[in-house]
């Protein structure tokens, strides 16, 4: 993307979200084109993921649960059934950034898709939205350092802690689990060792 697109890209994204979401889509963006960059992934792709993952973070249940109606995407309508509100606004964050951004790439999609939960099948561009988002300089809670410390080492150990922290968290607060982070813990716990082992091999 040259510059002037990802400018163009920016003005649109700036027109219709709150300026503080704004700065987090763009500290997301600084982080997930650094990993795009070391893990060999398109920065591009990262970039257009993270400036557009939360173009609907805002709108109300109302507005979401609108916009899921019509779809025939399976995920969006399956987490409109089964998660909670919160969790919509990645899939329908897909829906938007296909309808209203023309953004057809299957891979930025389902990242944007997959930034809240996390799924059991995550390609690294997905992994690393999710992480830029978990740990982007904004961020200060117990723990992030620790998924930070693994970004540069192993993107599935990262991801297996950030969900670990995050499963942990719901559980502690009494909130629903979803279904897709439940089940990327598992899959990421046997994909973290598998890397582990990679990298004692290495
Ligand atoms: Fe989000
Ligand atoms: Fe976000």
């Amino acid at each position: 993307m040259i510059p002037e697109e990802r400018a163009h890209l920016v003005d649109l994204v700036a027109g219709r979200v709150p300026k503080k979401r704004l700065k987090h889509m763009l500290r997301v963006e600084t982080l997930a084109v650094r990993l795009a960059r070391f893990w060999g992934v398109s920065e591009e792709k990262a970039s257009v993921a993270s400036l557009l993952h939360d173009i609907v973070r805002d709108e109300p249940e109302s507005t979401l649960l609108e916009l899921v109606k019509d779809t025939d995407d399976p995920l969006a309508r399956e987490m409109a059934e089964t998660s909670a509100p919160v969790v919509l606004h990645a899939p329908v964050g897909a829906l938007i950034a296909r309808r209203d951004f023309g953004v057809d790439d299957p891979e930025i999609l389902r990242a944007i898709a997959l930034h809240t939960t996390g799924a059991s099948h995550m390609d690294r561009l997905a992994m690393i939205v999710f992480l830029a988002d978990y740990c982007e300089s904004g961020r200060h809670f117990a723990g992030v350092e620790e998924v930070r410390s693994l970004l540069f080492s192993s993107l599935e150990t990262a991801m297996l802690r950030a969900l670990a922290q995050t499963l942990s968290y719901l559980r502690q607060h009494s909130r629903p689990m979803d279904r897709h982070t439940v089940d990327a813990a598992a899959a990421f716990a046997c994909l973290a060792a598998e890397d582990s082992q990679r990298l004692r091999q290495a």
